[in-house]
């Protein structure tokens, strides 16, 4: 993993800034992309984005696990331009970012379509009240906290909705989110859908009124870049 904050994760920052503008949309993230420190590849920003962009009405979308805000406003970008819509920010910022988030929310002006919920997902989700229309799940990233994360946030998840899990597909090296994941994400009777999209594994629940497919621009050439960079990595260690 990169260290945050540094000459390196600014360059890579301003890369992934670059990339995003290359695709459909990327404009609406490149901004975010460069300004906040995180960990999302520049597809994986976009595919949030339009996640958030396309999502049926009414777009509540809950995200566990905010951090600094990299992919809550990338979400948020979505909601302000399809016009309305909400992202909850679910994250008891157990490395002190709460203030950093508000101040981000602040900066890029997304005070309107974000929502700051500063607690564990499993406090927030029981007591729930409104539908959802898409679930990211970012959060602690140990196999009990991911498992809990999902029981708890998918009785909420309307018909036609998606689940979306960061970090849980072989291009990440967390064992949680993938196992979960695997045990989960895929098509049968609670999903009619499932795919990847580089470090995000993503599931439609079964029974919407339409086919909701957010579009997964740069997913062939990046997906086939970072495979090939973590296999030279893992050589290099041999
Ligand atoms: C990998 S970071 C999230 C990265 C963020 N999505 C981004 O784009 O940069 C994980 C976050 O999960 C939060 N977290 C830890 N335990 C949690 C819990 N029980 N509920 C919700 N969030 C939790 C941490 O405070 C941390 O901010």
């Amino acid at each position: 993993m990169h260290s945050v904050g540094g000459l390196s994760d600014r360059l890579r920052r301003a890369a992934d800034s670059v990339l995003a503008l290359s695709m459909p949309g990327g404009r609406h993230v490149a901004s975010v992309l460069l300004g906040i420190e995180g960990y999302l590849y520049p597809h994986e920003a976009l595919y949030l984005y339009w996640l958030a962009r396309t999502a049926p009405d009414p777009a509540n979308i809950i995200e566990v696990g905010s951090l600094r805000g990299r992919s809550t406003l990338c979400l948020a970008a979505g909601v302000r331009q399809r016009g309305h819509g909400r992202v909850y920010a679910v994250d008891p910022h157990v490395y002190g970012t709460l203030l950093e988030l508000r101040a981000n929310i602040e900066r890029f002006g997304f005070q309107r379509q974000v929502t700051v919920v500063p607690e564990r997902s499993i406090e927030v989700a029981p007591r729930w009240g409104e539908p959802i229309q898409a679930i990211f799940i970012d959060g602690d990233h140990t196999w009990a906290a991911v498992e809990a994360d999902v029981c708890l946030w998918l009785p909420h998840l309307q018909p036609g909705g998606m689940l979306v899990m960061h970090d849980s597909t072989e291009l990440s090296g967390f064992e949680g989110p993938r196992q979960v994941a695997k045990e989960v994400c895929r098509v049968g009777e609670m999903f009619e859908a499932a795919g990847t999209l580089a470090s995000i594994t993503w599931a439609r629940r079964r029974g919407g009124a339409i086919d909701w497919n957010p579009p997964e621009y740069g997913k062939r050439l990046l997906d086939y870049i970072i495979r090939k960079r973590a296999a030279k990595a893992s050589h290099a260690w041999r």
